[in-house]
């Protein structure tokens, strides 16, 4: 794999900033962001007036702890447009996110938050490797999603020459690749599978392109599947993380010289990690929610928005910011199986381990009598004979059972049995109510 890590000189002056100077920055911006928040948004007027707090109560970093919480149902209480903090006219763009259930929830951005999203992820494609005049492929979806347009305009802030492809047609994205070189990729780590596969399908070696960076987001992933596709296309595989609420893909990235989990962009997004049950903050080190606070968004201020993302702060090591550990799944996407909490992620990490099976799996709920089930749907490696793989589910329901400490059912099927998404793969099925 190429040496690909930055140059100190290449940095902004923030990202080699002391944490002094960073916390400083932050109080500030923390302090506009809530003033600009209960001045020009109604609902966050109110929030703050029932919880009896205002912004100038606010002395400290830590006093954000005071004011109220914001998520989902705020924002679409307030659809589509009354959580914005300047004119309509003011706002240059809006995206949405389509939620799994109902109505979406709508973003607005200004043109400084245009720019400084395309900063942001200008600075994230730098620290996943990512230089001027390198060809990035996008695969991200194009459209209401912020993944294509976000990594199209921070590629192009780089000075990258984008290949704007969007996601689907896994023929042509392969073409593509082989006609246009592109040195980086940006796309969800499952459709990266897809798209190898189909290379292999085609008798292209994956390992011979011109890829030599994968930007990987908006799904969990697992150290596995980087140690698989690093290995698939002798490319780096960097994690990319943010949430349309927030901005977009942008709000934390790996670097490539460590790879050890997400530098947040603390400059413009304040994190706390919250136990999610009774809204508490937890220090630093500890497992629980993640929650943002916005420190320059105009258009569309956040004040303390529960992600549902469960994770960790740990300190900075490439950058002075703050990391996040990998996160392991959302609340939303923990199944309780007879008392115990499973992540899809932790059963990724199992059939990773399993050489026969592929990483393509999808875990189907449903009623079993009075309990509930889960079998797990796995692919067999191509290549690989089905005698050898059914042999392999017994060892995957085995190793679930060691390691997790649940009874599954494995069902090995063939190579491309499970749907391929084009962007966010659906991991959980859910037939117990239908
Ligand atoms: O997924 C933004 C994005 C696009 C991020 C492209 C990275 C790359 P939403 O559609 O609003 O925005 O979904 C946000 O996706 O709360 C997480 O649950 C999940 N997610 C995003 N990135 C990661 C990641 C985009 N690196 C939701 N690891 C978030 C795990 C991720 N989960």
């Amino acid at each position: 794999m190429q040496d690909r890590v930055p140059r100190p000189e290449d940095l902004e002056p923030i990202e080699r900033a002391s944490i002094d100077e960073l916390r400083a920055l932050q109080l500030e911006r923390l302090r506009w962001s809530l003033r600009h928040a209960y001045d020009n948004v109604a609902p966050y007027r109110k929030m703050f007036d029932e919880r009896q707090v205002h912004p100038d109560d606010l002395r400290e970093l830590g006093d954000l702890a005071r004011f109220p919480f914001t998520d989902k149902a705020v924002l679409r209480g307030n659809y589509p447009f009354g959580m914005f903090a300047v004119p309509r006219e003011q706002v240059s763009r809006v995206h949405a996110s389509s939620g799994t259930t109902g109505q979406p929830t709508v973003v607005g951005y200004t043109k400084d938050d245009l720019k400084t999203w395309a900063r942001l992820m200008a600075r994230s494609i730098r620290a996943s490797g990512g230089r001027p005049g390198d060809r990035v492929h996008v695969a991200y979806g194009y459209g209401l999603f912020t993944g294509g347009l976000g990594a199209h305009y921070g590629a192009e802030e780089l000075g990258c020459t984008v290949i704007p492809v969007s996601g689907g047609m896994t023929e042509r994205q392969v073409r593509l690749i082989r006609d246009f070189e592109p040195e980086i990729i940006m796309v969800t780590p499952s459709y990266m599978l897809a798209i190898v596969d189909e290379m292999e399908r085609q008798g292209v070696d994956p390992r011979a392109t011109s890829l030599q960076v994968g930007i990987f987001g908006a799904e969990p992933w697992t150290q596995d599947l980087r140690t698989e596709i690093e290995g698939r296309l002798d490319m780096h595989a960097l994690d990319i993380y943010g949430l349309s609420e927030v901005m977009g893909p942008g709000v934390a990235n790996e670097c490539i010289e460590t790879k050890d989990g997400l530098h947040i962009w603390e400059d413009h997004f304040y994190p706390e990690i919250i136990d999610p049950v009774t809204g508490e903050v937890l220090p630093d080190g500890k497992i629980g929610e993640l929650v943002f606070t916005s420190l320059t968004k105009q258009a569309m201020p956040v004040v303390r928005y529960r992600t549902r993302d469960l994770t960790r702060l740990l300190p900075g090591t490439a950058r002075p910011m703050r990391r996040i550990e990998k996160i392991t799944g959302r609340s939303d996407d923990m199944i309780i199986l007879r008392g115990v909490n499973v992540f899809p992620t932790q059963i990724e990490e199992l059939i990773l381990r399993t050489p026969a099976l592929a990483p393509h799996f999808q875990c189907v709920l449903s009623r079993d009598g009075r309990l509930d089930a889960l079998t797990v749907k796995v692919e067999r490696r191509t290549g690989t004979n089905p005698e050898g793989a059914e042999a392999a589910g017994h060892d995957l329901a085995t190793a679930i059972k060691n390691n997790i400490g649940i009874s599954v059912r494995v069902e090995v099927i063939e190579p491309d049995g499970v749907e391929r998404s084009m962007g966010k793969m659906r991991r959980i099925v859910d037939l117990r109510r239908s």
